[in-house]
């Protein structure tokens, strides 16, 4: 765990949060403080909107209602686009796809960032696009193409472009899916050395449970867009919800239910044949 110090400084604070996308709650009331130092690791089955609560926190969608404190700028109807501007430079984004330019190479795509939000000069850039490849082992691949590359890979180099910068605040959207065993580890290893060596709070989306427990300080679990549970691994292990133990036990059974529906099957069926009649 962090110190207990740092633990309470709050560089994010959300409180009474709400998204509605065509009239339906993807996120309902969160209420969330991110600790300077810390690494908190948010899970949640498909659609219960973790990619929403990140993209919010980002400000990428505006909440419709609630408060989003980043280092004490309130984000909720923030029009001030040099401020966001400024808020950006602090925090780095892995994105779920990837997001890599194909077209660039994997050195210009680690750079891209550095040269938008920077006057630096292009000797210095290049010194620090290898030392960010390096970080994550792949400074002899700073001519290939991302097409070149394999899966983890691509994800690696998504990272030392998120990390170009050296942003404070470090979220990942599912860093590790899609990759095998060796490669989860290798990028669960990063996650934990960049939190620890460059001293970034780190926020990352996950479904992979070994994932979460070999990374987190904290663990939240979103269901149908509310937080259900929060706490270190071994109090999310020891959850007595029947919701938490079903997520990560991973069981077929149990209270979450298999179709994600607001009406009644019958009722949607009977609807069409109401609809005929009628004609
Ligand atoms: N831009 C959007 N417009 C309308 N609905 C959206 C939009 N983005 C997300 N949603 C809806 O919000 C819900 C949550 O989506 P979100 O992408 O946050 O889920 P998730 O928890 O990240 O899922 P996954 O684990 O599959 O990535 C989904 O029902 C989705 O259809
Ligand atoms: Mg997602």
């Amino acid at each position: 765990m962090p110190e207990e110090k740092k633990k309470r400084e709050a560089v994010i604070s959300v409180r009474n949060l709400s998204k509605i996308f065509n009239g339906r709650t993807v996120l309902k009331d969160i209420n969330l403080d991110v600790y300077k130092g810390e690494r908190l690791i948010i899970i949640g089955g498909s659609g219960c909107g973790k990619s929403t609560l990140l993209r919010c926190l980002i400000n990428v969608h505006q909440a419709d209602s609630g408060s989003l404190k980043f280092f004490g700028t309130e984000l909720v109807g923030l029009k001030d686009e040099k401020k966001m501007d400024e808020i950006r430079k602090r925090f780095g984004i892995l994105f779920q796809n990837g997001a890599l330019y194909n077209s660039l190479t994997v050195g210009e795509n680690v750079a891209l960032l550095i040269r938008e939000h920077t006057n630096i000069a292009e000797s210095v850039i290049d010194i620090m696009v290898k030392v960010k490849l390096e970080l994550v082992g792949l400074r002899d691949f700073h001519n290939l193409m991302p097409s070149q590359l394999s899966g983890g890979m691509q994800k690696r180099v998504a990272l030392a472009r998120a990390i170009a910068l050296d942003p404070e605040v470090l979220f990942y959207d599912e860093p590790t899916s899609g990759l095998d065993p060796i490669m989860t580890a290798v990028i669960d290893k990063l996650i934990v050395e960049l939190n620890e060596k460059m001293n970034m709070t780190s926020v990352v989306i996950t479904h992979d449970m070994n994932s979460a427990y070999r990374t987190a300080h904290r663990i939240i679990m979103l269901y149908k867009g509310e937080v259900i549970a929060a706490g270190t691994p071994d109090e999310i292990k020891n959850s007595k919800d029947k919701f938490v133990q079903q997520f990560i036990q991973g069981l077929a059974d149990g209270p979450i239910p298999l179709r994600v529906s607001s009406k009644d099957f019958y009722e949607d069926l009977l609807e069409g044949v109401r609809k005929n009649e009628i004609r």
